[in-house]
């Protein structure tokens, strides 16, 4: 097996959503050779590692997390050959490439599907199908999971659109034929792969025989998620993927809870978990942020930071209320405090959410099955816009102008911070010291072999921090409010 260097722990990621990064083509959406032109830019801000989300052939109902050919590019993002190119240029430039891999389901059109649907001896429990509905399981986008077929004259389970159907991991042969797609894409040269929403795996078809509870008519998804035997399928994954010198294996854990997370990481599991214990604060709450980092740090959790991504708001317009100072402070979290940062797109800039003014603007596969489902149960078109505009991933999924020019960016800061993490063994690996809130002055020490570094920052953004006042030498130093708002300090 071979061996991690654990790379990845001393790595900054930036996600690319391959659909809204940059059209190199000017055809109005993001495509692989756009990815590559930008990797300069890349270089300059001094990130680590991009992670590409789905780039395959898909008919784009859930914007590419409904695969239909795993060994291929969506002609609309380019050529494997523009692939090629993209990862040379990255390795060129020190930077490492993740793919992300959807094997939790598959789009409808797959071949496998079309040759399940058709009862094909091979493919026959390739998906989950049942004759009759057997749980009241609701899809993770709004209604019912199951979706009769009218080949197969049966129901399949899909936990997202009725476009993507669950595979069935109790079923050997699917990781079989997972490995061979994970195959294909280590021997062309990725780092690595994020596993898409892998705690949601099917692996346990005892499971289906209980309904999810219900609270005030909302489903708590228990049974549909972590089921008994994923950790398995996920080592299974994980002893291939380590068979490369150095591959990375992130996977997508939907839950909270810090022990499940943990529970799916480790040596011979992943790497490394995308958990969401951050991501998934609503509004800016700097006591459950302090809350959250002490409690990962008892669980014995590396985790991600990250507070954007492709399928949240972004965290300009959500956490900061579009305010560039406090965009400022979170920069200086997420590149001083313990784990591994994954930064979205655009948020360097920092790009606000793009507009939801109308129905038109639904294009996020949860957005439309929010308002469709509206329509159906007669509510009318406003209200079913309002419930919709809740739902919708579109608000982080623009087509990014790379042409426009901006005031007050970020750049020069990510790029300071990314330096300054780079340069810091503390910074990157180190354990914590003291963690402390008080009001709303976050301080936490990072200690490593050699160095103890010391970060505050002042939520309040009023600058009540008194840089240099303990004869530290200071490392990074943001100013605003009446003086200092952020502070980097090294203690030793
Ligand atoms: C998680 C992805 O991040 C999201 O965009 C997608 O809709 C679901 N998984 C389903 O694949």
């Amino acid at each position: 097996m071979g061996e991690n260097s654990g790379w990845f722990e001393n790595t900054v990621f930036y996600e690319i959503y391959v659909p809204s990064f940059c059209d190199g083509n000017g055809d109005g959406i993001g495509d692989l050779p756009g990815v590559t032109s930008k990797m300069n830019y890349l270089k300059e801000l001094g990130v680590g590692a991009i992670w590409l989300t789905p780039f395959y052939p898909s008919p784009l109902v859930d914007n590419g997390y409904d695969v239909s050919d795993y060994f291929a590019v969506h002609e609309k993002y380019g050529t494997e050959a523009d692939f090629d190119r993209l990862l040379e240029a990255a390795h060129d430039a020190g930077i490492r490439v993740i793919a992300d891999m959807v094997l939790n389901h598959t789009s409808t059109s797959h071949a496998w599907f079309l040759k399940s649907r058709e009862n094909q001896e091979k493919y026959r429990d390739y998906y989950i199908w049942r004759e009759k509905i057997p749980n009241n399981w609701e899809s993770f986008f709004d209604g019912g999971a199951w979706e009769y077929d009218e080949i197969r004259r049966m129901y399949y389970y899909h936990a997202f659109s009725r476009e993507q159907a669950c595979l069935n991991w109790s079923n050997p042969a699917i990781l079989e034929e997972c490995k061979e797609i994970l195959r294909f894409w280590l021997d062309k040269g990725v780092d690595g792969f994020r596993l898409d929403v892998i705690n949601f795996l099917k692996t346990d078809k005892a499971a289906f025989a209980k309904d999810n509870p219900c609270d005030d008519g909302i489903q708590k998804h228990i049974y549909d998620k972590n089921q008994k035997g994923v950790r398995e399928a996920v080592a299974g994954l994980s002893a291939f993927v380590h068979t490369y010198p150095d591959a990375f294996l992130l996977g997508e854990i939907g839950d909270d809870d810090l022990q499940t997370i943990q529970s799916y990481t480790g040596k011979g599991l992943l790497d490394a978990a995308f958990n969401f214990n951050l991501g998934s604060m609503e509004k800016w709450d700097e006591a459950y942020l302090a809350e959250q980092v002490t409690a990962m740090e008892a669980a014995g959790i590396n985790p991600t930071l990250f507070f954007s991504s492709h399928d949240m708001r972004r965290h300009f317009s959500r956490l900061c209320s579009e305010n560039v100072e406090a965009a400022k402070l979170l920069a200086l979290f997420l590149l001083t405090a313990k784990g591994i940062p994954f930064l979205y797109q655009g948020e360097e800039m920092p790009l606000a959410d793009v507009r939801i003014e109308s129905s038109q603007d639904l294009q996020d596969a949860q957005g439309r099955y929010a308002y469709e489902k509206m329509l159906l149960l007669g509510k009318t078109e406003e209200e079913a816009f309002g419930y919709a505009r809740e739902r919708t991933r579109d608000y982080a999924r623009g087509l990014i102008d790379w042409d426009l020019q901006r005031e007050g960016g970020l750049q020069e800061l990510y790029q300071s911070l990314l330096t300054l993490r780079r340069e810091h063994e503390a910074l990157r690996t180190g354990k914590y010291g003291k963690i402390a809130m008080n009001g709303q002055l976050f301080y936490f020490e990072r200690i490593g072999r050699r160095e103890k570094i010391a970060v505050t920052i002042d939520f309040s953004l009023t600058g009540m921090i008194s840089a240099g006042y303990g004869g530290n030498p200071v490392l990074l130093e943001i100013k605003g409010g009446n003086g200092c708002m952020g502070l980097v300090e090294k203690l030793v």
